[in-house]
Parts: structure tokens; sequence; C-alpha cells
């Protein structure tokens, strides 16, 4: 299959950022060990920081790709825009979180993906990607 991660705000800081809440290990780390082992799958990657940015990467792949998976971070409690854009395209989105986003504080509880995703999947740390990328193989 051809997938990609798309990773929102800070998740560029993964390893160092709040590493109680989302872990130690950097996300290119991580995404080398899940490359191999799904080897048979093309598994692109793609972070930003910009809100337009992530928008314009759904347009792109999302009318060839096989998956998407979408961990818009702090823009999944905001962002009507990305939302749309899932809504837009044709490529299914799996939504995933690193933490239990129902755990912690009310903000969080709001997600403009979800409503829109294929499935989501989120607290079981950088693990939720792995299974989001199972998910495909079904
Ligand atoms: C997150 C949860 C969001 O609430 C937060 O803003 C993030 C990361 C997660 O993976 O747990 O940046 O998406």
């Amino acid at each position: 299959k051809k997938l990609i991660i798309i990773n929102g705000p800070n998740l560029n800081l993964l390893g160092k950022r709040e590493p109680a809440i989302y872990g130690s290990l950097s996300f290119t780390d991580f995404l080398e060990e899940i490359k191999q082992k799904y080897s048979n799958n093309e598994i692109d990657y793609f972070q930003s920081n910009i809100e337009g940015e992530i928008i314009n990467k759904l347009q792109e792949v999302g009318f060839s790709y096989d998956g998407i998976i979408l961990n818009a971070a702090a823009y999944t409690h905001t962002s009507v825009g990305i939302g749309d854009a899932i809504k837009a395209i044709e490529t299914p989105v799996v939504e995933v979180h690193i933490s239990n986003t129902y755990a912690r504080e009310e903000f969080r509880h709001q997600s403009y993906i979800s409503p829109n995703a294929k499935g989501v999947i989120l607290g079981f740390g950088l693990q939720s990607y792995e299974l989001a990328i199972q998910s495909f193989q079904l």
C-alpha cells in the first residue's frame, strides 16, 4: 500500500517535548523502524507546523494514495479547514494521537478530524501509528 504519515505542529519535537506524555523516542528513529517492519508498503512522511501546508499535502496525496495517517496535533481541536480537506479528498484518513486526548483537558475532547475519518486510534503512544498502518493491511 502507498501510505503517508502526516504530523502536525510540534510533533517535530517528539523525543524532546514533554516526554512523560509523548515518550522519549524521536519520530525519525521510530519511522525507520516502522518502514523496515512494513517494507511491503511505501510509507511517506510529512510534518508541518503550518495549517495550510497540511491542507496542501492532504490535497496533493488525497486522490492517489491508499491511506493517510494523520496526527493533526493541536489543529485537531481547532481546524475546520483540515476537517473540510479530509471531506474533499478520496483517500481514507485514519486519525491518530499519541496520548489519550479524552483523558486530558476538555479542549482536547473536540476533534474536527474524527467526523471525517475512517477511524481513530489514540492513547497507545507511538504504537498508535503502527496500529493505523495495520488497519490499512486489512
Ligand atoms: C496529540 C494530542 C493533541 O491534543 C496535542 O495538541 C498534540 C499531540 C497527540 O498525539 O497526543 O500536539 O495530537
